[in-house]
């Protein structure tokens, strides 16, 4: 518990209990689930946490009220993570208004079973004034869930953001934000890049001063940098002039040619990342293929298809309208190589990518033959 601003603060917590967040990301640093309060003539309560730290969040709370009774509960995001202490909640403060907007309220229901009673409908631009302080409420639908919604204090410039600026770590854990925020965003939000420019367009018309998301650090000095790293992940542009190789290899003869094809880069001055897919925190090598320029995938053929972790990493990319980045093919097959082919067909949906016509073909391991193609893939790759 904090003090974000004055009369706003924060009432989160630290979860370090988790491997998998939403069952799939790693957080070796954990995670917060951040819930803010907003204490002036009338209270509002910003968001409530995690089912397993309901205890831990509700006396944050009831600190920082002390003697008094919140008036509102607000709900920007229905995801559990952040709904599932709603009903604890009004069972100590019955006489709360929970504020949400047509959807909130039938995925509350859905959720939880029951009707809320105390309702405050908002929709875009409803404001509720608290005295000094007031918020005005914008939607942000798919940011990262249909009935997302964010706000902004009109004293503070504070905007309570849901899970837009949001980054894995728990905040007491003393981390950089980059990294960790852009697998967070490209993981969870990275497929609703056209929702998350409408909200920025939205954003761009305020005054906003602070950045006061779900998860991860209040956001206070530097706003450009992250509006601008948001702005780049949404609009799917290469945050970076640099290569991703990442290869699917069994005895590590497609290793040797990813990690040949990275040395000649590298030696021609190139920026490159090189990934073992089968080895390598799936979520980082997603993030990294986004913030790249240039992508090369080097996959063993297996049961005449693309090697399982090649072509889940395949999916991972186009499930978030991966797109406008070039792209390069090496395969390898000792009698029936075919998984180029495969590669290309299962990225064939992806906008605006450019695959080079060059591919290195490997039969079982590197061969004489072979040099001349990873040369001029490396050309294509360089130019
Ligand atoms: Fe942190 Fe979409 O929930």
């Amino acid at each position: 518990m904090f003090k974000v601003e004055e009369d706003i603060y924060y009432a989160g917590v630290n979860d370090h209990s988790i491997d998998l967040f939403e069952g799939m990301y790693k957080v070796p640093d954990g995670v917060s689930y951040n819930s803010y309060v907003i204490k002036d003539e009338k209270i509002a309560v910003l968001d409530t946490v995690d089912a397993a730290f309901g205890d831990e969040w509700l006396k944050n709370v009831r600190e920082i009220l002390g003697d008094r009774q919140p008036d509102y509960l607000v709900i920007h995001h229905m995801e559990p993570d952040h709904s599932s202490n709603i009903l604890n909640f009004l069972k100590i403060y019955p006489n709360v208004q929970v504020v949400g907007n047509s959807k909130t309220f039938v995925m509350i229901k859905e959720y939880f079973g029951f009707d809320v009673k105390n309702t405050c409908l908002v929709g875009e631009g409803s404001i509720i004034k608290l005295g000094r302080h007031s918020l005005r409420f914008i939607m942000a639908p798919l940011v990262h869930w249909p009935e997302v919604m964010v706000s902004y204090e009109e004293l503070s410039g504070a905007v309570f953001s849901a899970d837009a600026f949001g980054r894995f770590g728990a905040l007491d854990v003393d981390m950089p934000w980059d990294d960790e925020a852009r697998r967070y965003y490209i993981g969870i939000v990275g497929k609703y890049g056209p929702q998350v420019q409408q909200l920025l367009k939205k954003l761009g018309q305020l005054n906003v001063k602070k950045i006061c998301p779900l998860h991860g650090p209040v956001l206070e000095e530097d706003l450009a940098h992250y509006i601008s790293l948001y702005d780049t992940w949404s609009a799917y542009r290469p945050e970076k002039e640099a290569v991703l190789v990442a290869y699917a290899s069994i005895y590590g003869h497609t290793k040797a040619v990813a990690e040949m094809l990275a040395d000649i880069l590298v030696k021609a001055g190139k920026q490159v990342i090189v990934r073992d897919l089968a080895r390598s925190d799936r979520a980082q090598c997603v993030a990294e293929a986004f913030m790249c320029s240039k992508l090369v995938l080097a996959s063993v053929t297996y049961n005449a298809e693309i090697f399982p972790c090649m072509r889940e990493f395949i999916d991972c990319l186009t499930e978030r309208n991966f797109r406008a980045r070039t792209v390069g093919l090496i395969e390898n097959g000792t009698w029936a190589p075919i998984s180029a082919k495969l590669m290309r067909e299962r990225l064939s949906g992806c906008k605006d990518l450019n695959i080079l016509s060059q591919t290195v073909k490997i039969r079982a391991a590197f061969g004489e033959e072979n040099a001349a193609e990873l040369e001029a893939l490396a050309n294509e790759l360089l130019k």
